[in-house]
């Protein structure tokens, strides 16, 4: 294929985008994403903050736009996050207990139902494992509502969308570490009781290197019966940035249950990471090296 979108799909995977919807009418930005991509993610406007600003008020306009966005142009969507400890609303923060706990599983009860049958993969759960060495969870008022609070969450989402597949996603798990290996062992977990969960998103926001057991990790976690997905790539710039965009998309062109490449924004100036330059296309829509070494990884996979 010529595009990254047509690259994908003879390969049977998608390769994405997150948008904001925000920029859906310009129209220099939206060229580049209908020409590229065929999925998509929002990247703040499916959030908690974003979807239920006042406990049980529950606003939909921006992700509806994206939703709608992706139907017209053949493109799937990856939802966003259900929960997170991050972007809460102030409403939620102050929560705890038994109340957060239902306010939470409600959020995901009504959330994934409104979407029902528009999402291919939702990311049930962001980021709940702790950085360092521990391979334990990451403390935050969720958390504290009780260790189950993963497995409730997934089987809400399970319950609310049945044809969503119900991802966990997560950052810093680009390799076999004490973080990816506290993760696996859950998924492994989740997999023997039956929690419902299908794929795990590895989030690959990447410095000038990238770890030499990437494609390892991603396939021991595909070994253990999930799908696996890079969720939110983008690559520091410097002299590795189009080896290191190269290398992942071969890595996951390697292991069959990798369905799909994100990458988290279009252009180097839509990117949360800025001088960065973290992305595919420069601020004028231009196609970088990092681009041809994904486009050939895709088209030789
Ligand atoms: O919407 C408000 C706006 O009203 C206000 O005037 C402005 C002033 O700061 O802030 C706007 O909200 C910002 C929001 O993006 C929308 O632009 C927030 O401040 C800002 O914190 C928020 O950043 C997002 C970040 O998540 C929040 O944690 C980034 O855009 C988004 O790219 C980033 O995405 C995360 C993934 O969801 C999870 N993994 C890591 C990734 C990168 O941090």
């Amino acid at each position: 294929g010529t595009t990254l979108r047509a690259s994908a799909a003879e390969k049977g995977r998608y390769f994405g985008a997150a948008v904001a919807t925000g920029k859906l009418s310009t129209s220099a930005y939206v060229t580049v994403l209908n020409r590229e991509f065929n999925s998509v993610v929002a990247e703040n406007e499916m959030k908690w903050d974003a979807t239920e600003p006042q406990q049980g008020q529950f606003r939909y306009t921006g992700g509806d736009r994206l939703v709608s966005h992706a139907q017209a142009n053949g493109m799937s969507v990856r939802g966003h996050a259900l929960l997170w400890h991050q972007q809460e609303p102030g409403w939620a923060q102050s929560m705890s207990g038994s109340a957060l706990r239902s306010a939470m599983i409600n959020h995901v009860t009504q959330v994934a139902t409104h979407f029902r049958g528009k999402i291919y993969a939702w990311d049930v759960v962001n980021e709940a494992f702790a950085d360092g060495g521990s391979g334990g969870r990451r403390d935050s008022n969720l958390q504290r509502t009780g260790n189950d609070w993963i497995e409730a969450a997934f089987r809400a989402a399970r319950a609310a969308d049945p044809g969503a597949k119900l991802c966990y996603n997560d950052y810093n798990t680009d390799g076999v570490n004490a973080k990816s290996t506290g993760i696996y062992n859950m998924v492994r977990d989740f997999k023997s009781r039956g929690v419902p969960i299908d794929c795990v998103g590895f989030q690959s926001h990447l410095g000038t290197s990238l770890a030499g057991d990437y494609q390892a990790n991603l396939q021991r976690f595909a070994d253990l019966g999930v799908d696996v997905q890079i969720t939110e790539l983008d690559v520091m710039t410097g002299g590795n940035q189009a080896t290191i965009y190269g290398a992942v998309t071969r890595a996951c062109m390697n292991v069959s249950r990798c369905t799909g490449i994100t990458v988290w924004g279009v252009r180097d100036c839509d990117s949360w990471r800025g001088s960065d330059n973290a992305l595919l296309f420069d601020c004028n829509g231009n196609k970088k090296a990092a681009y041809t070494n994904v486009l050939n990884a895709l088209n030789a996979g």
